[in-house]
């Protein structure tokens, strides 16, 4: 038995431990890039600081930001990527990368990213449907380290709630009769969110989507155009303004933080963010949990494979998603923690932001990611600006997306 059972250990093991080549396990300053810094008082800056402190003068590391929306951020790693999967030990290579949970799967396709030991980062304590979209669709590889969770929550203006006597919505209906009636009456722009044409339209859509019973794997279902159509009607009946279709995520947090919107769907790094000086609605503003399901969002830090210094990039990692690491920028910054036993701790992470990360949904991943979410953010972009188009153009989509799951 045990005859049999050596190899196949052996061969199981081969298969989810990688295989360490000694000329990139050096050590020595990396370079680290992330989206733009736009936490409440540049915390992630601050975390590097901290790690630059105590890290030996060899193994500085150099922190790159890149533009904030998700699709600007990813095109600007792949306009890199000769860089990223050869060129070893090149002056331009990105040591460690955040990555979109989303780009992960697509990233690692293209060889641009190093195979990871689970156990090197004791991947067990993380949120098992974190780590999921973080490995190949086989879950035999780990490709990058679950950092930070992401989750819808619907803020909204305390005040003018309070004031009018009515409770937060509790369902996608009530949350437009308010919008409708109460932010009308007080010349508030209803509710915004994220719908220009990038990667957060898809979420948002989505969310649309499962607040009605539908799901965008799902297309011709009448629940799932139900969904869509309430996205355009709200534009339609004017409680989405305009203005909405062309903002991202910090464009709309800028809309409600100036005092102009009652409702606002975000992430959870905008609480923080809208008592900084400068906003109108510091003390005027409450959170709940999205009333609907929300998409589970999130970034991991992935090893780039053009690293020579890989010892320090998996060091630096480690660093970064200590479980210490993790609670401070949930205090500081509103970010969701990845370690599963932080949500258990009282008084850390706020009830709505547990309720909605716990029950996010997964957008599907896949190595052909940007293919589909590329038709998927064009046609529904174009339903906005098309309302009759609905029923056609999500006929089309289904057609468009057969193709494009195939890469073509
Ligand atoms: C946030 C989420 C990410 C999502 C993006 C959409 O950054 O963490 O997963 O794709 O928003 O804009």
């Amino acid at each position: 038995m045990i005859r049999f059972l050596v190899p196949l250990m052996v061969l199981l093991a081969a298969c989810t431990t990688p295989v360490r080549d000694d000329a990139r396990e050096g050590t020595g300053p990396i370079t680290f890039v992330d989206g733009r810094d736009t936490t409440a008082d540049g915390r992630v800056r601050e975390l590097v600081d901290r790690w630059n402190a105590q890290a030996s003068r060899r193994q500085q590391v150099v922190f790159v930001e890149m533009p904030t929306s998700t699709d600007a951020h990813r095109a600007q790693l792949t306009a890199r990527a000769q860089d990223l999967a050869g060129g070893r030990g090149s002056p331009d290579c990105y040591d460690v990368m955040a990555v979109d949970m989303v780009w992960t799967a697509p990233f690692a396709a293209a060889g641009h990213l190093e195979p990871l030991d689970p156990a090197e980062f004791d991947v067990g304590r993380m949120l098992p449907k974190m780590v999921r979209a973080a490995k190949s669709p086989d879950g035999r590889q780990l490709w990058a380290i679950p950092w930070r969770g992401d989750a819808g929550l619907l803020y909204y203006r305390k005040d003018v709630l309070e004031a009018e006597g009515v409770e937060p919505p509790k369902t996608w209906n009530e949350m437009r009769q308010q919008a409708i009636t109460i932010a009308r009456r007080r010349g508030l722009h209803g509710y915004v969110g994220q719908f220009r044409r990038y990667e957060g339209l898809i979420v948002n859509m989505a969310e649309a989507v499962w607040a009605h019973g539908g799901d965008l794997e799902r297309l011709d279902a009448p629940e799932t155009k139900a969904g869509v159509r309430a996205v355009v009607d709200g534009f339609a009946e004017g409680w989405i303004p305009r203005e909405a279709r062309d903002y991202d995520e910090q464009a709309s947090l800028e809309a409600f933080r100036s005092g102009g919107a009652l409702f606002l769907r975000n992430w959870p790094y905008a609480g923080p963010v809208l008592d900084t000086p400068g906003s109108q609605v510091i003390d005027k503003w409450g959170v709940v949990a999205l009333p609907w399901p929300s998409a589970l969002g999130g970034w991991n830090l992935a090893v780039s494979r053009c690293s020579a210094n890989q010892k320090t990039a998996r060091a630096f990692i480690q660093f970064l998603t200590r479980d210490d690491n993790q609670r401070r920028m949930e205090q500081l910054a509103g970010w969701a923690p990845t370690s599963e036993a932080l949500y258990e701790e009282p008084n850390l992470v706020p009830r709505p932001l547990r309720d909605s990360l716990l029950d996010a949904r997964v957008r599907r991943p896949s190595p052909h990611y940007d293919e589909l979410t590329g038709v998927m953010q064009e046609s529904l972009h174009h339903v906005l600006e098309n309302p009759g188009s609905v029923d056609q153009s999500l006929e089309q989509l289904a057609d468009d997306l057969a193709r494009a799951a195939q890469g073509r």
